[in-house]
């Protein structure tokens, strides 16, 4: 019998290289995870499509998103406001299913190609988090400069500061005063998150933050959840999350919250290490969160699986599991109905990695190849590297004097770095 169910990209290229056929090989997978698969195919097709082999083996990433596409467009609660509430609750819940079909499905294609396919181009909102490392290496400065990009490439753009105890992201997009924040948001000031958000001179429109409210880092579950949700409704294609530099569970949430995570870090080993650290913090939170209420799977509790991933996640004694490797292995031989969900996550979960501040570019290699090579021994987790930014001066008198890189020099060194930064991660934007 088959063991391995992830399926490594470069048997999937050599299948599509050197056949027609057979590029979902369900040949190779365990009669659990085929079960899913075709369930996932009734809900995204239809029940005769989900038992047919030969549709199923000859099954491609374009015919998934274009179901996908056209499912949406029926049960996407947000294209069907107006309608009465149990009317949506019902599309909801719909919807819900057939998002988990196609996260599902998706993940059997190689990640270049499913990258990001289907939701962008149906609801034209993707959200990109910036996290990592902390103390001041260039995360908010990263995120105002992307914003820029991203706007300047035509995509309605919104820069939200979620680094609620240390909120600057404002200054860095030329903004000295904010009439409103997202602290006003917070404390129920103003009812609703978009108007809270201001427009900038720059392109982008920013919902901004005020650390110096007392408390205002001190959200509660409630509250975030809210936020949440709300960020979640913004009419925009590109929403960046700029995040505060620690593993604080808010800080982490707001990052697992995002389409796509990403953790930059400098060459220093002291900002490397915490970059790692704050992925394997955010993994072990995805898995201690997995019945949350925030998960969009909805699954019922297993509380045998949420009893491992406790000795994984916060021992308490000498029953615990070393490492994410090790809670795979219990649980294929403890619990293997709860095989293909681990996996599940561990697929899902694809942080991009980019540095910064980077003086000499031989060095990166080096670090980036121990980031990942970590990562994988000991999170199973991919860590996509994206690119890296160099060090300049000019960045720090950008900072000083309020004026955004990528507008003070379009065709500087940071700013074309930033622009091969963003379509290597799959964003929308022109070669310079
Ligand atoms: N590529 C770069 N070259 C030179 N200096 C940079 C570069 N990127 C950022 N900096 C400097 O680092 C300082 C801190 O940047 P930034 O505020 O973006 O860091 P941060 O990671 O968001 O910090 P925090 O974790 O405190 O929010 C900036 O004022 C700027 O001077
Ligand atoms: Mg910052």
């Amino acid at each position: 019998m088959a063991v391995g169910i992830a399926i490594p990209t470069h048997l999937l290229r050599m299948y599509r290289k050197e056949s027609q056929f057979p590029v979902f090989p369900i040949q190779n997978l365990e009669d659990d995870e085929l079960r899913r698969i075709r369930i996932a195919c009734a809900f995204l097709f239809s029940p005769d499509h989900a038992k047919d082999d030969l549709f199923l083996k000859n099954l491609r990433l374009e015919h998934v998103t274009k179901a996908f596409r056209e499912k949406a467009k029926r049960y996407h609660p947000d294209l069907h406001r107006h309608e009465p509430k149990d009317m949506l609750e019902k599309r909801k819940e719909r919807f819900i299913k057939i998002r988990a079909s196609y996260d599902t499905l998706k993940n059997y294609f190689p990640p270049e190609d499913s990258h990001e396919s289907g939701d962008h181009a149906v609801f034209s909102r993707r959200i990109i988090a910036v996290g990592g490392a902390k103390g001041g290496i260039g995360k908010s400065i990263f995120a105002a400069n992307l914003g820029i990009l991203l706007s300047s490439a035509g995509h309605r753009t919104v820069l939200v500061d979620l680094d609620l105890g240390g909120a600057n992201l404002h200054l860095y997009l030329g903004t000295t005063a904010l009439p409103s924040c997202i602290n006003d948001f917070l404390s129920k000031r103003i009812p609703r998150l978009e108007d809270v958000m201001i427009s900038t001179r720059y392109g982008p429109h920013l919902i901004g933050g005020d650390s110096s409210q007392f408390g205002a880092a001190n959200i509660s579950f409630a509250t975030k959840m809210k936020l949440l949700r709300s960020l979640k409704q913004i009419d925009a294609d590109y929403i960046i999350l700029d995040l505060g530099g620690d593993t604080s569970y808010n800080i982490v949430d707001f990052f697992l919250s995002a389409d796509t995570g990403i953790v930059m870090a400098t060459c220093d080993p002291a900002a490397y290490l915490e970059a790692y650290n704050f992925i394997k913090v955010a993994l072990y939170r995805k898995l201690n969160r997995l019945f949350g209420e925030e998960s969009d799977l909805g699954l019922e509790k297993d509380a045998e699986l949420a009893n491992l991933i406790t000795r994984l996640t916060r021992p308490n004694g000498s029953d615990r599991l070393a490492n994410i490797m090790e809670l795979r292995d219990r649980i294929r031989q403890e619990q293997p109905r709860n095989l293909f969900l681990i996996n599940q996550l561990l697929r899902s979960f694809r942080p991009k990695l980019v540095l910064n501040m980077v003086e000499d570019q031989s060095n990166t290699d080096s670090v980036v190849w121990r980031i990942r090579e970590v990562a994988e021994k000991m999170l199973c987790t991919k860590v996509d590297f994206v690119g890296s930014l160099p060090f300049e001066t000019e960045i720090k008198r950008s900072a000083r004097d309020l004026v955004p890189a990528v507008s003070r020099a379009p065709r500087g060194f940071y700013s074309m770095s930033l622009n091969h930064i963003a379509r290597t991660a799959g964003f929308e934007i022109q070669n310079p």
